[in-house]
């Protein structure tokens, strides 16, 4: 349904100048990414038909506004006041029932898009999903946690979702599906992307600080590599050493949102050198970094949080294996060493 195009032909041949057209991406149009999914088309020509009312009414009030402007204007000679004209009902009918259809008409076709979107069908593919500050987080059906969604291309997806803290906004463009994400419940949404893409999970609600930078990676792939994607990923720390899968978690699950690496301050403490150091807390206490206190900063965060930082860091409890808990202690080690 791009055809009617939000894109008028003057515009079309100033948008092919290279440089606006890789803004504008490919498959997209000047207002739209490319559509992806099979809820698009009708998300798009409900946005176009609304669009090119606002155009049609804005240059008709104009032009009437301008022509009355020079019609009325002061000439010189005496100014008669001249009686109000008699009410015309055929008019009142024509300039009520026009914009009354007109509204009925972007109803019916949001309610219908609206019932869609809100009716995931039976057997669709389920992935749990985290929104936190600042990042996401992908449980699959087989109990594997992920920063990104991957997803099967062409088979219906729900994504049943919650926040651990305030609220957020799961919003894939491509896909034309926005959802919050409330704290205390859960939020349903769904989707089929028509072909396989990679794009992004944006948070569209704000959220406080790194609100922009809460974005995680998309992928639909080919239903039979979806599959192949599965098993390598839900294996990822098979054959590699404690620290690396640390530097892996630390890369994945978000950490580095917050925590550097490299001495540089940022939201938390960074995590070089820290391993053994004195560390005071909040409460004026002070402790030495080792294995069980960076388990409890990660299950419990606001147990000691270091002095001079907010209590800002969500829990981690039942989102990290043991496993991945023993790598980020192992990464911490290596980065004191
Ligand atoms: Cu989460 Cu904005």
């Amino acid at each position: 349904m791009i055809g009617i195009s939000g894109v008028p032909a003057f515009l079309k041949s100033v948008l092919s100048a290279p440089a606006i057209s890789a803004l504008v991406g490919s498959g997209g149009t000047f207002w739209m990414p490319p559509q992806r999914s099979t809820f698009a088309s009708e998300v798009d020509t409900l946005f176009y038909f609304i669009y090119w009312i606002c155009v049609f009414f804005f240059m008709l009030i104009l032009a009437l506004a301008v022509g009355f402007l020079l019609k009325y204007r002061r000439r010189g000679e005496e100014i008669v006041v001249q009686k109000s004209a008699h009410h015309s009902t055929f008019l009142e009918l024509i300039w009520s029932g026009i914009p009354l259809l007109l509204v009925l008409a972007i109803f019916v076709m949001g309610f219908r898009g609206y019932i869609n979107m809100a009716t995931p069908p039976a057997g669709a593919y389920e992935v749990q999903v985290t929104g936190q500050k600042w990042n996401w987080s992908f449980t699959y059906p087989n109990g594997y946690i992920d920063s990104e969604l991957h997803v099967p291309s062409g088979e219906p997806v729900t994504l049943v979702m919650t926040s651990q803290d305030v609220i957020h906004s799961f919003f894939v463009p491509e896909l034309r599906v926005k959802q919050d994400v409330v704290p205390g419940r859960y939020s349903r949404v769904w989707f089929e992307t028509t072909e396989p893409f990679e794009g992004t999970v944006f948070c569209a609600e704000y959220c406080g600080t790194s609100h922009s930078e809460m974005q995680a990676r998309f992928v639909a792939h080919d239903p039979a590599e979806f599959d192949r994607w599965m098993e390598r990923a839900a294996r990822w720390w098979e054959g590699m050493s404690p620290a690396d899968i640390g530097a892996t978690v630390y890369q994945k699950r978000g950490c580095q949102q917050c925590h550097s690496v490299d001495g540089m301050g940022g939201i938390g403490p960074t995590l070089q050198g820290v391993f053994g150091s004195r560390r005071t807390f909040a409460d004026g206490s002070t402790g030495t970094v080792d294995e069980n206190y960076i388990r409890q900063s990660m299950l419990e965060p606001r147990a000691k949080v270091v002095q001079g930082f907010d209590p800002v860091m969500p829990t981690f409890q039942g989102r990290l294996k043991e496993e991945e808990i023993a790598g980020i202690i192992a990464y911490m080690k290596s980065l004191s060493q």
